[in-house]
């Protein structure tokens, strides 16, 4: 494998395994919290994470590469509220989604159209994620400080669930 491609997909493994933590976290301080399906709701997207993960190891491996498994920095665990924990997510996936962005450049440029089109699942994946917390965003911005509107919210938010895909290639 190409070195400067290897080095950037271990950079995105890096990054796949901080957000796995990170909703780990946001998912520990909700249930902490009493809103279990907001918990729920995250610790599904925390697994996603890591499959995501899974998926760039396994394929850096098999094309020759080896992947490195990182260490991680100890994630923010304090959250004010869900907006506060939904601005964030939306955020780190903006983040993840130029981080993609930057592999798919460097395949480019490196001429690595195998690499190219593996990595446009997660081209399409960060599309998805990003909608979706725009969505949920959208909707707490309508309940505001509805206590009725939040506890329904947080009940409707376990239908939002995705079934953590088994990692391929
Ligand atoms: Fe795998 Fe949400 O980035």
């Amino acid at each position: 494998m190409n070195t400067r491609i290897e080095k950037i997909l271990n950079k995105q493994i890096k990054a796949e395994a901080t957000s796995s933590q990170l909703y780990l976290a946001m998912a520990s301080w909700a249930e902490c919290e009493g809103i279990n399906g907001t918990a729920q709701f995250l610790y599904a997207h925390s697994d996603e994470e890591r499959q995501h993960m899974l998926k760039l190891v396994k394929f850096v491996n098999e094309r020759g590469g080896k992947a490195e498994i990182p260490s991680i920095e100890i994630p923010q665990k304090e959250f004010e509220s869900p907006s506060h924990v939904f601005t964030l997510l939306l955020e780190h996936e903006i983040q993840v989604t130029n981080m993609i962005n930057e592999v798919v450049f460097v395949c480019l440029e490196e001429k690595d159209y195998s690499t190219h089109n593996f990595m446009q699942w997660f081209v399409a994946e960060q599309l998805e994620e990003e909608a979706l917390a725009r969505n949920i965003l959208d909707k707490l911005k309508l309940i505001g400080n509805d206590k009725g509107g939040l506890y329904l919210f947080d009940r409707d938010l376990n239908t939002l669930i995705s079934k953590p895909e088994t990692p391929t290639n």
